[in-house]
């Protein structure tokens, strides 16, 4: 099965983890202070970003491809390296990080029922959803050391959706041509039925950061054209002259 250069995602995730390396973290030593409703937030969004990365990286490996394994396990680090991330920054504020909430651990089960693609395409409601809310969070505060944090996650996921992407477009790829816009029509509804969810879980957060819920939701909805539009068409020069 052909599934295009991930060498290329394998370079730049490297690249990555290099300059993030050299340039250390964050001044942990500077306290956060942020409202209540923002850091149950965070509280939330670093359990998220704690996943089962094993699964993925299997599914990966059985796909045949040893580049895209190898980006998957680079990228899988990523998440990891957020979670960790975002549990510095809660402890900068002196709040608790949450053990599993109960729908992780049914999240993960279900996860584990689904091959390749139906796991990229919930991944990716994720990663779109993650991409507003870190843009909020970043934006949002007037705290130096959760914009800091904020930005440098809010980079990477806007490497993942990209890399998601040129998977999602081979994996659809190997089905019949009528079906794959309905399939993304109906990745869409989910989009927008998870990020009801969120919004009405985190909207109290969400207007703190100056967001309110509607507008949340209407940028998601907006940001997922792209992403259609790439895994039915992939366009990779779009991404990159986009930053
Ligand atoms: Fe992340
Ligand atoms: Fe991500």
């Amino acid at each position: 099965m052909h599934t295009g250069g991930f060498a290329k995602w394998t370079r730049r995730f490297e690249d990555e983890r290099e300059r993030r390396d050299a340039q250390g973290d964050p001044d942990w030593g500077r306290s956060a202070v942020l409202h209540p409703a923002v850091w149950a937030g965070i509280q939330r969004f670093q359990v998220g970003e704690d996943g089962d990365g094993a699964n993925l990286v299997g599914k990966a490996d059985r796909a045949g491809d040893a580049d895209y394994g190898q980006a998957v396990r680079l990228f899988v680090a990523e998440e990891q390296n957020h979670a960790r991330l975002l549990a510095r920054l809660l402890a900068a504020g002196g709040v608790p990080t949450l053990t599993g909430h109960w729908s992780d651990a049914v999240f993960v089960r279900l996860r584990r029922l689904m091959g390749l693609r139906m796991e990229l395409l919930v991944l990716m409601i994720a990663e779109v959803v993650a991409l507003r809310y870190y843009r909020a969070l970043r934006d949002g505060t007037d705290d130096p050391l959760t914009a800091e944090v904020a930005g440098r996650i809010l980079s990477d996921e806007q490497r993942h959706v990209p890399f998601h992407c040129e998977r999602l477009h081979a994996s659809l790829a190997e089905l019949p041509r009528p079906t794959r816009r309905p399939v993304m029509e109906l990745w869409r509804l989910l989009l927008l039925a998870a990020t009801l969810v969120v919004a009405a879980d985190h909207g109290p957060a969400l207007r703190r950061l100056g967001v309110g819920r509607l507008r949340f939701v209407a940028d998601v909805m907006t940001s997922s054209h792209a992403v259609v539009s790439a895994v039915l068409v992939p366009c990779p020069d779009a991404w990159t002259s986009a930053g």
